[in-house]
């Protein structure tokens, strides 16, 4: 265990792509901590996925042994993720720490990301160390971007480092730098102990490991521990660092960032974010957790029959490792068993369901992603719908298409919060089936953003016509110091959802960034888009649209619904429908050949082998009625809608 004073407790913070994990592997080089033959590039990224995608996912503390002439340091670093989708975890991650590396690529200069991490690290009160990187790339402009970098700081272009994690130039100046300028934690050995819990792994048979920054006291293998947060009371199993493999050491001090095994099996029991303390000596408070997030996109996702309840397992476990995820259990009758996910952006859910496959073998369907709606139904409307079969022939709502009541002034000046959205007893619409009768509805108010967007002004006009086509509204534009643009605008979430970021590089050449945050609700003319197959809702189809964006959208549904659907045996209708009325249809005809014609009628054993394929098949199929579409023309659909 080392002396406080010797500790530096650091995380990298960059826009996505500017090089956190490959200057961490220098880190891990200079220090020993992993020796030169086992290193492998961005070696903090464990998961197969992140190497493949070449981005971080989960963050991964690491301690590393340092020496500045006769000091020995004990480095703690967090290696955080960059993408918009995963700034939970950074936020996570600068909780347990002092200091800051700001991290920018100099042939890119600041982008999005940059600014909103810096935002999150200055509101912590992080020191920042701030570094231009890849320097070894030619015919750069890397004062440029020096001069940007320090005029967003407000330091000195001589306090910003340059640096190259991939020669390793100018790396170990930059860690002197963070030992001399990132403060040793603060606190009281003496003290109760309390730790916080910044992320949590499942191992099969040593159940949960916690990852811990100890703020206060020490914590010791054999130690009794409470949780604060759940009342949960264990043993300590095991307690050490990550160098980067589990290390076990006799125990955790005051300021050291480690592990805890835990030896509980019931996930839910040790939260992120709640703070671990003595059975024999509480600490008289918990520490401040962190803000509970909110997802933003919510989907379906189901399994094949039969692997239900390992779908629930690893939704449970995979929740442990990402705190972000939110679920419930749904139950469809086209897709099976399966949870309503709640994430926090698009990259999330794909990550999510390409870890149940790896992580889990586990084939899943997604259904099309939604934000999250308020509707606000009134009495009277409840009321007026439960008479309505007594007054039937005076008025029919249901042969047009319903309209929104007029739509009112306080959503024109401003946004509502969920509070007030709750006080005027709002209820929530995760996903369409739980959009009320039209009838029943008074208003509704969907999720707008704040949306940061940093450009090369040449691209300006480009992504102005793009943001007014998704229903944006223009705010302000500034300069920086190297002639970038960043525009601010605010948007319906939704439209931010739907191919939005490949939309936006597509309109600056790949050279726009962005970043946005939740700005609050608005009142909006929402209305539910159904699908009909064979005359038969299909409610995984259905989808919560604005009403003037309804035609387009049900128009290429239907299409796109002809062009993946089987021929059947009989023809098949395909309609999309607001409410009663149809607004869009396509009739796929029967098929005109019988396949099993070609079988000779006395051949049994190729028959059985037809139909025990066609049973095999039967698992693999969305099933609409009498109409089953086989998963992977699902999957398309979903993609392409
Ligand atoms: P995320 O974790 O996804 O946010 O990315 P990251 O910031 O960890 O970036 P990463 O280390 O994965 O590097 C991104 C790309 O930049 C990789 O292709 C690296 O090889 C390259 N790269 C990183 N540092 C340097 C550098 O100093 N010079 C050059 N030329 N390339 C670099």
């Amino acid at each position: 265990m080392s002396e406080p004073h010797s500790i530096r407790n650091f995380c990298i913070i960059a826009h996505i792509d500017h090089g956190k994990s490959t200057l961490a592997d220098r880190f891990l080089e200079l220090t020993g901590t992993v020796d030169k033959r086992q290193m492998k590039e961005q070696f903090l990224d464990k998961m197969d996925l992140e190497r493949e995608r070449g981005i971080t996912i989960k963050l991964a503390p690491v301690r590393m042994k340092y020496s500045i002439g006769d000091d020995e340091y004990e480095l703690n670093l967090i290696d955080t993720p960059g993408h918009v989708d995963f700034s939970y975890e950074v936020s996570r991650s600068l909780a347990a720490v002092e200091g800051a590396i700001l991290l920018v690529d100099a042939a890119q200069g600041i982008q999005a990301q940059t600014i909103a991490n810096l935002t999150l690290a200055i509101a912590q009160g992080l020191v920042i160390v701030p570094a231009v990187n890849k320097i070894d790339l030619p015919n750069l402009a890397v004062e440029e971007t020096v001069r940007s970098v320090a005029q967003l700081i407000g330091c000195p272009d001589e306090d910003v480092l340059r640096v190259s994690g991939k020669t390793g130039l100018g790396v170990d100046a930059l860690l002197k730098e963070v030992v001399r300028r990132v403060p040793p934690p603060k606190g009281s050995e003496g003290a109760p102990l309390a730790a916080l819990i910044f992320d949590s792994q499942y191992d099969t048979y040593r159940g949960v490991v916690a990852y811990v920054r100890v703020m206060e006291g020490e914590v010791r293998t054999g130690d009794a521990i409470a949780l604060m947060g759940t009342g949960i009371e264990t043993d300590v199993l095991e307690t050490g660092s990550l160098s980067p493999e589990f290390a076990p050491a006799p125990g955790l001090r005051q300021g050291e960032i480690g592990y805890i095994v835990t030896g509980l099996k019931e996930v839910r029991q040790c939260r992120v974010g709640d703070t671990v303390t003595s059975s024999a000596r509480k600490a008289a408070t918990q520490l401040p957790g962190y803000r509970e997030v909110r997802p933003y996109v919510f989907a379906g996702l189901f399994a094949k029959d039969g692997e239900a309840a390992d779908l629930r397992d690893a939704i449970e476990k995979l929740q442990l490792n990402d705190a972000s995820l939110t679920y419930v259990p749904q139950r469809s009758t086209a897709l099976g068993f399966g949870f309503r996910c709640g994430f926090l952006g698009l990259l999330h859910l794909e990550i999510v369901v390409e870890r149940l496959r790896r992580e889990y073998s586990l084939e899943i369907i997604a259904t099309v992603p939604n934000v999250e709606y308020r509707v606000v139904t009134s009495r009277a409307s409840v009321l007026a719908a439960e008479l309505a079969p007594l007054r039937r022939g005076s008025n029919s709502p249901r042969s047009e298409l319903p309209r929104a009541s007029h739509l009112r002034q306080e959503s024109e000046t401003g946004y509502l919060t969920a509070e007030q959205l709750h006080a005027m007893g709002a209820i929530e619409v995760k996903m369409p089936q739980e959009f009320p009768d039209p009838s029943r509805i008074e208003r509704v108010f969907e999720p707008w953003a704040h949306l940061t967007v940093i450009t090369p002004s040449l691209y300006i006009g480009n992504l102005i016509q793009f943001m007014q086509g998704q229903r944006g509204i223009a705010g302000t534009t500034e300069y920086l110091a190297d002639g970038k643009a960043v525009l601010h605008y605010d948007l319906p979430l939704s439209s931010i959802i739907v191919n939005f970021y490949d939309n936006l590089k597509g309109a600056s050449q790949g050279y726009a960034s962005m970043d946005y945050e939740l700005a609050g609700f608005k009142e909006a003319d929402i209305i539910k888009l159904d699908i009909l197959i064979a005359e038969l809702l299909a409610p995984e189809l259905s989808i919560l649209i604005e009403r003037t964006e309804a035609p387009r959208r049900a128009r290429s549904m239907v299409e796109l619904l002809k062009e993946l659907i089987p021929r059947q045996m009989f023809t098949v209708k395909i309609q999309a429908a607001v409410g009663a009325k149809i607004i869009a249809s396509e009739t796929l005809s029967a098929m005109r050949k019988d396949v099993t014609a070609k079988l000779s009628g006395g051949d049994v054993t190729r028959r059985r082998k037809l139909l025990e394929k066609q049973k095999k098949g039967k698992k693999r199929m969305a099933q609409f009625g009498s109409v089953e579409i086989p998963a992977d023309a699902y999957r398309k659909l979903l993609q392409r809608t």
